[in-house]
């Protein structure tokens, strides 16, 4: 029996229809056994401003979210792609998240993180996803690149409701999810 793995799987998109989030669920629906992923948002999370942070400390939903990400064992990132590179809302979550600095080791230092997105559009969210990398590097994370999920044409794979109809993707996700945790297990997950 492979050890648990819990991952937290971080939609970067607030939107209620949002494909992001929709792939962050199909993933909670799609783990092999012994693997768990737990979806989150960003709701609730204000636009960073050092004067807030001062005046009223770390806001509660950033807190709950960081003690979330600091008891998993990885964290999966579902990035939509803005203008091709990473949306605002996701950044300035991620931003509060690292915030205060001495809290940066807890949460991010030597956590497993794989980076995935969605998008309507032809080019699977790459763009983004590459632009991700210099500030998981910068969090010092483990990046896990043994695998690749870009979904295009979301509207194609996505049933209205959110469900992931598409079987081709459901099995690449299936697999993407599976080569994340057994990288986490200590394995390469190529
Ligand atoms: C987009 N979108 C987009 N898509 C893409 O593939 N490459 C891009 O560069 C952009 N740029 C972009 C800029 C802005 C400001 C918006 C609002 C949108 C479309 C984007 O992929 C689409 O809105 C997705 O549905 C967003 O993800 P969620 O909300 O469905 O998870």
């Amino acid at each position: 029996m492979a050890t648990p793995v819990r991952i937290i799987g971080l939609s970067g998109s607030l939107r209620r229809g949002s494909y992001n989030t929709a792939l962050v669920r199909a993933m909670a629906e799609l783990a092999g056994e012994s693997v768990t992923v737990e979806p989150a948002t960003l709701h609730g999370i204000p636009v960073y401003d050092g004067d807030l942070e001062e005046a009223e400390g770390i806001p509660e939903a950033v807190e709950a979210l960081k003690e979330r990400i600091a008891a998993a064992d990885g964290l999966m990132i579902a990035t939509p792609e803005y203008n091709n590179a990473v949306p605002g809302a996701l950044k300035n979550g991620i931003d509060w998240l690292s915030r205060p600095p001495k809290d940066i080791g807890r949460v991010f230092r030597d956590r497993p993180v794989a980076i995935t997105g969605a998008t309507p559009g032809a080019f699977g969210t790459a763009h983004a996803q590459a632009a991700w990398l210099p500030v998981i590097r910068t969090l010092r994370m483990r990046p896990w690149f043994g695998g690749r999920l870009m979904i295009s044409r979301a509207g194609d794979v996505f049933a209205d409701e959110g469900t992931l109809t598409d079987d081709d993707q459901r099995k690449k996700l299936a697999e993407f999810v599976d080569g994340f945790a057994t990288f986490i297990r200590g394995g390469d997950g190529s």
